[in-house]
């Protein structure tokens, strides 16, 4: 029998931060709360009911050696284009919130930022602009297959780039050049 594929819906956080949470993903993704109390809030930034969720009790606590531990990585969230990565990671910017790392992943533009729990949020715009061309590359491009991780790249390097004007095949070629590396390059949030 055939799988009925469900749509991807939502997901819950644990937290001992709920406000600090709730705010962070209405700066960073735009989420407003559908219903919130004392010790849970559910929030959302399209027409489902909720997308992002945050459960918290007093007995929650802080993994000190997370980055040792097995779980969740990082969820995403995509743009239309490249044009609105590049304007939220100025807002944002503005308003304090900066990039814990960026990656170039070939299929992706992808900046990574840490939420007030550590859990990383990959912001991304598709460089194909075509869901279909861009998983055909990803299954296919020796490229993707010699370095699947991707090039780093300094936000503020490539926003700069951007402004002036530089174009987006461009920035990809001197990103492979490390013409836009940061400096040190960052922990994406895996031991060494
Ligand atoms: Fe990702």
């Amino acid at each position: 029998m055939s799988v009925i594929r469900p749509a991807l819906h939502h997901v819950t956080i644990k937290t001992s931060r709920l406000d600090e949470m709730v705010a962070w993903y209405g700066k960073v993704v735009g989420c407003s709360v559908t219903f919130k109390d004392a010790n849970n809030a559910w929030t959302t930034n399209d027409g489902a009911n909720h997308r992002i969720a945050f459960l918290s009790v007093p007995a929650l606590t802080d993994d000190p050696d997370k980055l040792h531990h097995n779980g969740m990585h990082h969820s995403a969230f995509e743009y239309a284009s490249f044009d609105d990565l590049m304007s939220s990671y100025a807002r944002m910017r503005d308003d304090g919130i900066v990039p814990a790392f960026c990656l170039d992943h070939g299929m992706t533009f992808s900046i990574y930022y840490r939420d007030p729990e550590g859990n990383f949020v990959e912001l991304q715009s598709d460089s194909f602009g075509d869901w279909k061309v861009s998983t055909e590359w990803m299954s296919t491009s020796p490229d993707f297959a010699a370095n699947p991780i991707g090039y780093f790249f300094d936000a503020e390097k490539v926003y700069q780039a951007y402004k002036a004007g530089l174009e987006y095949g461009a920035m990809q070629k001197a990103i492979r050049n490390n013409e836009f590396a940061p400096a040190p390059i960052p922990n994406i949030g895996l031991p060494v």
